[in-house]
């Protein structure tokens, strides 16, 4: 690569700047980036009154990647609380996924072999399990036209439009072709509430016509109360689950445990062009915050995804997700992760972060 890829840095709030700095650390291991970093959340408004500005935009629009951690904490939840008006940490995430056209957010599942008995879930269920989840991410109730407040009630809108359904349908297809080999068949599962929603009744209609253009991907429906059960009852049968906003966003952090903990699970949110950005799936985990105990991998494997999918460095990718299996596979373990077993050592975030650099440098 002649050209320096230039990655934006939005640290945000709570354990956003500790999880992103260790990962900050590894990258530029297997790469030369110019970083820029900038305020997102609640570290955004606390400067700028708002939680996301337009230099910002900009600034990741002009980027190559976008690595973010995480935003909100109690203390913006209490100044909305006492006046409504305030702006939310949240609406600068929100903010950031429309403006840069991020409607397809995949969140891989797939336990790490050391880590099959740190979930609460028998090890007999997780094993096997290799899924994930396609979660459309600038539609639906989040984007509503409508939220809004009377003296004693509250509307929020759910739409979706057949176009966002079709194209996430097929982010969704074509994810499922590229995961298949070996003895993996492609397989789609598409989660709806169409018992009840008329929006997923439309969703139903839209991805069984999709379905139809991959007639050798085996396809289904589940209602989204269903999957939640099957989806801690048989893992392994999953491929890939495509699913609205809200079911999405519900569904990972439920699945986000069969890898041991929600401090384990990557995403990557990506558009039909331009930028991707990348992200853990959980929080800013505020009772945490600042005690340096913070598991970082989410955010490294998030590192790992921006590297493959956002810059093209598959290899690069290979290595982070190498070293992490190595840094489990010697027993390190944040507290999210460790059951006290033995060959288990609880470390912090510092620990973990040097670990997995090592591992890198051989
Ligand atoms: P959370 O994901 O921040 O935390 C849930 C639980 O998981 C907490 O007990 C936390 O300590 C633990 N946890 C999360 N990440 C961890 C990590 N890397 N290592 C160890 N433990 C970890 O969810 P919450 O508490 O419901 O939300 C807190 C704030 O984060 C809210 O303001 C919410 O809006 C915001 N939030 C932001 C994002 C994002 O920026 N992508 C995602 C989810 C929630
Ligand atoms: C996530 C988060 C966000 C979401 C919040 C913070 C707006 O929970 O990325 O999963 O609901 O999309
Ligand atoms: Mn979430």
């Amino acid at each position: 690569m002649t050209e320096q890829p230039l990655i934006v840095l939005l640290p945000g709030d709570g354990i956003g700047p500790e999880i992103t700095s260790a990962t900050r650390e590894v990258l530029d291991l297997l790469g030369d980036f110019i970083w820029e970093e900038h305020l997102i959340g609640g570290a955004s408004i606390d400067e700028h009154g708002q939680a996301l500005t337009d230099e910002v935009v900009q600034a990741c629009r002009e980027s190559s990647a976008v690595l973010l951690g995480a935003v909100g904490g109690p203390k913006w939840d209490a100044a909305v609380a006492s006046d409504p008006s305030a702006p939310r940490p949240e609406q600068g995430l929100l903010g950031i996924r429309k403006e840069l056209g991020l409607f397809a957010n995949l969140r891989p599942v797939k336990p790490f072999a050391a880590l099959l008995d740190a979930s609460p879930l028998k090890r007999d269920r997780i094993e096997g399990t290799d899924l994930l989840v396609v979660r459309e991410l600038t539609g639906g109730i989040y984007f509503g036209e409508s939220g809004r407040r009377g003296d004693d009630v509250a509307f929020d809108e759910c739409a979706y439009s057949v176009q966002e359904i079709e194209r996430i349908a097929r982010v969704a297809f074509e994810a499922a072709a590229r995961r298949a080999g070996g003895d993996r068949s492609p397989k789609v599962t598409s989660v709806d509430k169409a018992n009840v929603l008329e929006t997923s009744r439309l969703w139903r209609e839209t991805v069984t016509r999709i379905a139809e253009e991959y007639p050798d991907t085996e396809f289904d429906h589940f209602l989204v109360d269903n999957a939640a059960m099957q989806l801690v009852s048989r893992p392994a049968d999953f491929d890939v689950i495509v699913t609205e906003n809200l079911f999405g966003d519900i569904l990972s952090d439920e699945s986000a445990m069969l890898t041991g903990s929600l401090g384990m699970l990557p995403s990557a949110s990506l558009g039909t062009d331009g930028p991707g950005l990348f992200e853990p799936v959980h929080g800013s985990a505020p009772d945490i915050a600042g005690q340096g105990i913070a598991n970082p991998l989410a955010t490294m494997l998030s590192g790992a995804m921006l590297l493959r999918d956002g810059l093209g460095m598959a290899s690069e990718a290979t290595t982070v997700e190498e070293a992490v299996d190595g840094v489990l596979r010697a027993g390190l373990r944040t507290p999210d992760l460790y059951t006290g077993a033995e060959g288990e050592t609880e470390v912090g975030t510092e620990e973990v972060t040097r670990a997995v650099i090592e591992q890198i440098q051989g």
